[in-house]
């Protein structure tokens, strides 16, 4: 079966579908059709032509012209499998507004913005006044050094009507992520666990036999000859095959990190949002031992192959 069509006609038959199944047999019948195993199935090169006419940036102003708002809300550019072949700029045609975007100078209280602090504001990384999220990401001069995100790596897709995968259960059927994780959880407009967990989780000291805080660490290994900390250990001995993936700039982040250790801890547990952090995958590294410890046995040994980079 081709499944990889998550396009708006297919999008309500799913929802059809899925309301006569809760009426037949409830939820469960329900979960056990949900992550078909077609997961990142194989398109033919028929549908990838179809995708990347749907994205084609030419084919989106044209249809952007239109102004037909109940259209473009469920344009299917919105849809695996086109989704993945839409670039920013398609995206910016309808949504310019999110590069403009500004948080409150106060809030509705009155408690002025520029006279609070976040935790995280007091890395030696961030720079400027508090600004929209989508900025931060995408435009911040600190995240351009770092990273490249573009606005599919975060939407890959979402449901404007029920705002549940489960009910949008073709697209919830074709996810890119790691073992079929849905591509939005329920009223969110992307699966945090699998975007924002990855740079805004707790520092994993217990995997690394070091206290849960980083700062209980820190005092005792940083002076101004050595100013990160963290290659003490993650210069030569452990987990040194790191960030090979399209969306950071791995060498950047390395060359950053030479004069600060909050560069590392920044994006692993600096900016902590969960009190979890992102099982990353555990790369086989020079002098690795051969016995997995039991927290590491569930690991994958590589990036997830959607962000691979090209091979050289
Ligand atoms: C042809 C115009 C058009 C294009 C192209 C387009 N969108 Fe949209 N999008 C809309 C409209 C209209 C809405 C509904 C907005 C609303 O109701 O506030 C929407 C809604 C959204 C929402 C919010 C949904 C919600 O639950 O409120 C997200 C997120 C989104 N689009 C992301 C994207 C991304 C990412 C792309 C590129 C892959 C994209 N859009 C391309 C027109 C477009
Ligand atoms: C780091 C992840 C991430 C990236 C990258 C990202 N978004 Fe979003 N976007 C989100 C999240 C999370 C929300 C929901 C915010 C909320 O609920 O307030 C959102 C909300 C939106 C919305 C709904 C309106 C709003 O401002 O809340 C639109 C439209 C949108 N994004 C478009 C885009 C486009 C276009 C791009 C690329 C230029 C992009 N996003 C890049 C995560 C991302
Ligand atoms: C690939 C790494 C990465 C991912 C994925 C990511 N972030 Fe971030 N986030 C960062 C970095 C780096 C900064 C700091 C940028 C700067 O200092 O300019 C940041 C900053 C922030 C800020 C601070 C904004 C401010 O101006 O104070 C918030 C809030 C945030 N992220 C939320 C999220 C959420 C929610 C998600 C998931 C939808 C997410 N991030 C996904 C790396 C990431
Ligand atoms: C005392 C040595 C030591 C220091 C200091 C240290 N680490 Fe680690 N780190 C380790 C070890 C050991 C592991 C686990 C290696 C393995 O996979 O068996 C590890 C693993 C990790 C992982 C992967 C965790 C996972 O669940 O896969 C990350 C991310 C990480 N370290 C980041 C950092 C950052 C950022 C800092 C500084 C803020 C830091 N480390 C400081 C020794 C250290
Ligand atoms: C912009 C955010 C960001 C910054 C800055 C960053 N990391 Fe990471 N790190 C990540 C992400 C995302 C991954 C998972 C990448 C993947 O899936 O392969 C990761 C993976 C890792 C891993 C696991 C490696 C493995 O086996 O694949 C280690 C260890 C690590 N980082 C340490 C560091 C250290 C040390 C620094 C500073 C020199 C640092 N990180 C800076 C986001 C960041």
């Amino acid at each position: 079966m081709t499944t990889r069509k998550g396009d708006a006609a297919r999008a309500f038959g799913g929802a059809a579908i899925a309301a006569t199944l809760i009426a037949l047999g409830g939820t469960a019948l329900l979960a056990g059709l949900a992550p078909r195993s077609a997961q990142a199935a194989t398109l033919t090169d028929e549908q990838i032509k179809e995708a990347k006419a749907i994205a084609d940036l030419g084919a989106v102003l044209a249809r952007a012209a239109k102004g037909d708002y109940e259209r473009a809300k469920w344009d299917p550019i919105h849809f695996k499998p086109a989704i993945d072949y839409a670039k920013d700029e398609a995206c910016l045609v309808c949504h310019k507004e999110i590069l403009s975007a500004k948080p409150r100078a106060a809030s509705p209280a009155g408690v002025k913005a520029t006279q609070v602090e976040a935790w995280y504001q007091t890395l030696d990384t961030y720079a400027g006044a508090q600004e929209d999220f989508h900025w931060r990401h995408l435009q911040s001069p600190y995240s351009k050094q770092v990273m490249t995100l573009s606005c599919n790596f975060c939407h890959q897709g979402n449901d404007t009507r029920e705002e549940s995968p489960h009910v949008l259960t073709p697209a919830a059927a074709n996810s890119d992520w790691p073992k079929a994780a849905s591509n939005f959880t329920l009223r969110k407009m992307v699966n945090p666990s699998e975007t924002c967990l990855r740079c805004h989780g707790a520092f994993p000291g217990e995997n690394m036999g070091l206290p849960a805080k980083w700062e209980d660490t820190r005092e005792a290994l940083e002076t101004p000859e050595t100013p990160n900390g963290c290659l003490t250990c993650h210069a030569e001995q452990f987990r040194l095959n790191r960030h090979a993936v399209t969306y950071l700039h791995g060498q950047k982040i390395e060359e950053l990190g030479k004069t600060s250790s909050d560069v590392c801890y920044g994006c692993h547990g600096g900016r902590q949002w969960y009190r979890i952090s992102y099982p990353y995958p555990r790369h086989p590294w020079q002098g690795m031992p051969d016995d997995t410890p039991d927290w590491a046995k569930d690991r994958s040994k590589e990036s997830d192959a959607r962000f691979a980079l090209p091979k050289k």
